[in-house]
């Protein structure tokens, strides 16, 4: 980047000059080079004036070497190439070109557009990834008819894909050829293709209509043995979709190929998903279950986007969320519906609290529809996808499951094969309901977290009790006020002796900056169980004592808010221990958590999975989120004592459950299913406790778990059991061990990675500069970066924010050489130094310091200018 990058805005936008009807390209795919031919069919946008504008195609990087208009070959004056562009002028309504240029796939490690990842050739489009492959109208309102021909070595490139059916393949002496066909129109960002020598596992599925698809994943050939979880998870989606949106699948082929250089975690292309290879290889030896749980959840994300972002588009990148936020909406309730709903819930609600609520109350808050961007790969968020996701969700909550229904399919029956906006969406919605969203939208339009005070008050005389509720958003950057929201509020009431619900769920409608809602009939002073299942993304105030806290925990009807008391009620012992800690006093527990931690584990009633959730105290993270100025040091020492109390109070339950959920796991063969997941999660967070003890037989069981258990999920725990516990010596065998069994296996080896990055007892700045030493380690691949650096700054806070700044020195430096690399990955990974507002003063300086050097760097990206600027201010 040699100028300041300028800012796009919603408001600028302005339907394409020209359309691109046909698109037909040629990749000749050699080891030092690819030449890339396409011929387009053009034609004057015909809503437009008849005028003939100049034509201006995207292209970046590329090395033009034919042009032809309508067949005539173009000569110097008649065209211009920049930077970012082509331009010419067109002198007839329809015609066509023809492009031939030369790129460099092996040198691209930007990871966007055609490039290479291991021995094989791989794309990634989106969202302006296409103008580095050949000049093009490079945005999703510009929709075309694709074919693809791609030739190349044999031997090397068995495998020749792109999206649609293959029409024709041949060979021509060491080399060969196949031909692809899209029937379906699309976006320039859904396309690609990959050639490589790869393994395929087929399989097939039978849609609702009867038909036939053939199902495969290509992977290479040493990750044979870990296609079947993607598999299964991939037909479960396929059936899923069907059953609750009446959604089919539009082609008769699907496939997934996995590459371990990636940016995010996998890529849509219409009938041709590619999948960071973490996101979709498992084996149980391999991998935990967290690993299987997030690839059956990002296989069927990518799969729902056939219809909810590839059937149905979006007219330009502001309204990303569009497709992000509902398909994370129909990903998350499918995950639901396949394990335990509540600690789904509980899950996502834990990181959309931690790190997206961060994210809006941080210097680069943006509404779930962003007015401008610099950088369009910065705004694929956590407020784009979860924030947008839980905006879905209060429209299912408000209009009701069959009136979404309804809507979501006069969404996609109105706008099949169109290029949409968010309003569309909420106008399907409007139009089955027959409801004004006007208000609603303002959360598309609206940064900020909404903040709900409420307070009650009961009339024994009347019978009556009244809740007062008051919403307010505070101020983000370039928003200084704000307007009430429409914020749905599921409120049960409980019996405050009993604990018996005298009144269930009801979804109380705020729309106004202060309102009340009164209830009649009810009989003596109850107990209100608020923001019931976290009904909106919103932060609620309610005055809850402790003992009312424990209450809730222990007869709420509702699962999450039974956990929500639980977390509640660990966050005031807590916050009252540090305050004690930071006076320099000895920070003293209020027993009322253990009690009533002692209780849920007690429970019969209660499944392994949500008494696992309810034990675990909220992370580091999340409890700096809270704090006005953030304390990290004094925060991990009090939330470690915290934790070493639980564990010395619930001592023998813990070791019971330990026990014999560890000789159950034993007994049986291990599943990635649900019950299973519980339970195996009860039986670590409970080892996690008992470690804190330092006692030798339960140092022996971690290190016998660790040995002998049959799958990764077991094996993991105990390893980071072992490297979280000053027992160093055993940390370092087991660390070695596991290296020598898993070198050749990169994924299991950036799991070893980063349970060391992320510990603060094993690795300070200089550990981690050896892991980076280490020759699995490779700063040019995503996940190892992600393991190492992403894991350090964002698990190990108190090294990375330790007190001479030497954490914040490593990631800006890091930072730097990434941005010469990848920059949308140098961009994430600054992350979070642009929070420095949140930290001490001293803090705050050395993370500033950082921040503004990495602004002189001579040569800075787009992505990591934006970042930069926003958060410096
Ligand atoms: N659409 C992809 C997904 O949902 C993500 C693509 C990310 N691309 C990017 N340039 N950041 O899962
Ligand atoms: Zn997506």
């Amino acid at each position: 980047m040699t100028h300041t990058p300028k800012t796009i805005r919603l408001a600028d936008y302005r339907a394409p000059d020209y359309l691109i009807h046909e698109t037909h390209l040629h990749f000749e795919l050699y080891d030092d080079h690819a030449l890339v031919h396409a011929h387009l069919v053009l034609e004057r946008n015909p809503q437009l004036d008849d005028s003939l504008p100049p034509l201006v195609l995207d292209g970046v990087k590329l090395e033009l070497k034919h042009i032809a208009l309508d067949d005539r070959v173009l000569g110097a004056g008649e065209y211009q190439v920049d930077e970012e562009s082509l331009r010419l002028q067109p002198e007839k309504n329809s015609f066509t070109l023809d492009t031939t240029v030369r790129i460099e796939p092996q040198n691209n490690t930007e990871l966007e557009g055609l490039y290479r990842s291991g021995g094989m050739f791989c794309t990634q489009c989106e969202a302006e990834g296409f103008r580095k492959i050949t000049y093009y109208l490079d945005r999703p309102d510009v929709m075309s008819s694709f074919t693809t021909t791609l030739s190349a070595d044999k031997q090397q490139y068995p495998v020749l894909l792109s999206n649609g059916n293959k029409i024709d393949e041949g060979e021509e002496g060491e080399r060969h050829w196949a031909s692809w066909e899209d029937p379906h129109k699309k976006p320039a960002y859904l396309f690609a293709l990959v050639a490589g020598d790869l393994w395929c596992v087929e399989d097939s599925f039978t849609t609702m209509s009867g038909r036939e698809v053939t199902l495969r994943m290509f992977v290479e050939p040493q990750n044979a043995d870990k296609c079947q979880h993607g598999m299964d998870s991939l037909k479960k989606s396929m059936r899923w979709d069907e059953e609750v949106y009446g959604r089919e699948y539009d082609l008769d082929i699907f496939m997934i190929v996995a590459v371990d250089d990636f940016n995010m975690g996998a890529m849509e292309n219409k009938g041709l998903n590619i999948f960071n290879s973490s996101c979709v290889l498992a084996k149980p030896e391999n991998s935990t279950d967290a690993a299987f749980q997030r690839i059956e959840s990002i296989v069927a994300h990518e799969y729902f986007h056939n219809w909810s972002g590839n059937r149905v588009t979006c007219r330009d990148w502001f309204q990303l969320s569009l497709k992000e936020g509902f398909t994370v909406f129909r990903d998350a309730e499918f995950s639901a519906d396949m394990n335990s709903r509540t600690v789904k819930r509980i899950e996502d609600v834990a990181y959309l609290r931690t790190h997206q609520f961060a994210e809006d109350a941080g210097p680069l808050a943006h509404p779930v529809r962003p007015a401008e961007y610099m950088e369009i790969s910065n705004f694929y968020t956590l407020t784009i996808y979860e924030k947008g996701a839980e905006v879905v969700r209060m429209l299912h909550t408000l209009l009701g499951a069959e009136l979404f229904r309804k809507g979501s399919d006069l969404y996609f029956e109105r706008h099949d094969g169109q290029a949409v906006t968010c309003d569309d969406f909420v106008a399907a919605m409007e139009s089955v309901s027959g409801r004004d969203l006007t208000r609603f939208k303002l959360w598309y339009s609206q940064a900020g977290t909404p903040v709900l005070q409420v307070s009650d008050s009961y009339d024994a005389e009347k019978q009556e009790y009244r809740l007062q509720v008051r919403q307010n958003c505070p101020p983000t950057p370039g928003q200084p006020v704000k307007e009430p929201m429409v914020i749905p509020l599921a409120t049960g009431l409980l019996d405050a002796v009993t604990g018996e619900e005298v009144r269930g769920t009801q979804v109380l409608e705020l729309t106004e900056a202060s309102q009340e809602f009164i209830f009649t009939g009810i009989a003596s002073q109850p107990l209100p169980s608020l923001l019931r299942g976290f009904s909106a993304p919103v932060r609620l105030e309610y005055a809850y004592s402790r003992e009312q806290l424990a209450f809730l925990l222990a007869h709420d009807s509702d699962g999450f808010n039974r956990w929500e008391a639980g977390q509640q009620l660990a966050i005031q012992v807590f916050s009252e221990a540090l305050t004690q800690q930071q006076n320099g006093q000895t920070p003293a527990f209020d027993p009322q958590l253990a009690q009533a931690l002692s209780k849920v584990l007690a429970d019969t009633q209660l499944d392994e999975a949500l008494k696992a959730e309810i034990i675990s105290l909220p992370s580091l993270a999340y409890l700096l989120e809270l704090q006005t100025e953030a304390d990290v040091a004094n925060s991990h020492v009090v939330r470690e004592a915290l934790r070493l109390s639980l564990a010395q109070q619930l001592e023998q339950p813990l070791r019971e459950i330990y026990q014999q959920l560890r000789e159950q796991a034993r007994a049986t063969d291990y599943r990635p299913e649900a019950g299973q997941i519980g339970r195996r999660r009860l039986q670590n967070m409970t080892l996690s406790y008992l470690m804190l003890l330092e006692q030798d037989d339960i140092l022996a069981a971690c290190i016998a778990q660790f040995e002998q258990a049959d799958n990764m999920t077991e094996r993991m725990a105990a390893l980071a059991n072992l490297v979280n516990n000053p027992v160093r010596e055993q940390a370092e065998q087991a660390l070695a061990a596991f290296e020598q069994e898993f070198a050749v296996d990169p994924l299991v080896m950036d799991q070893w990675f980063s349970v060391q990055a992320s510990s603060p007892l094993f690795s300070d700045t200089a550990q981690i500069r050896q892991l980076m030493q280490h020759p699995a380690f490779s700063i040019k691949n995503p996940n190892k970066v992600r393991a190492v650096l992403g894991a350090f700054s964002q698990h190990n806070l108190p090294q990375f924010h330790a007190a001479d700044g030497s954490g914040y020195a490593l990631l800006a430096e890091q930072v730097a050489v990434l941005d010469g690399l990848n920059p949308q990955i140098s961009a994430r990974m600054v992350n979070p130094l642009t929070r420095w507002q949140r930290y001490q003063p001293r803090q705050q300086q050395q993370m500033r310091a950082e921040l503004e050097k990495l602004q002189q760097l001579p040569k800075i990206s787009r992505d990591l200018f934006e970042v930069l600027e926003k958060s410096l201010g």
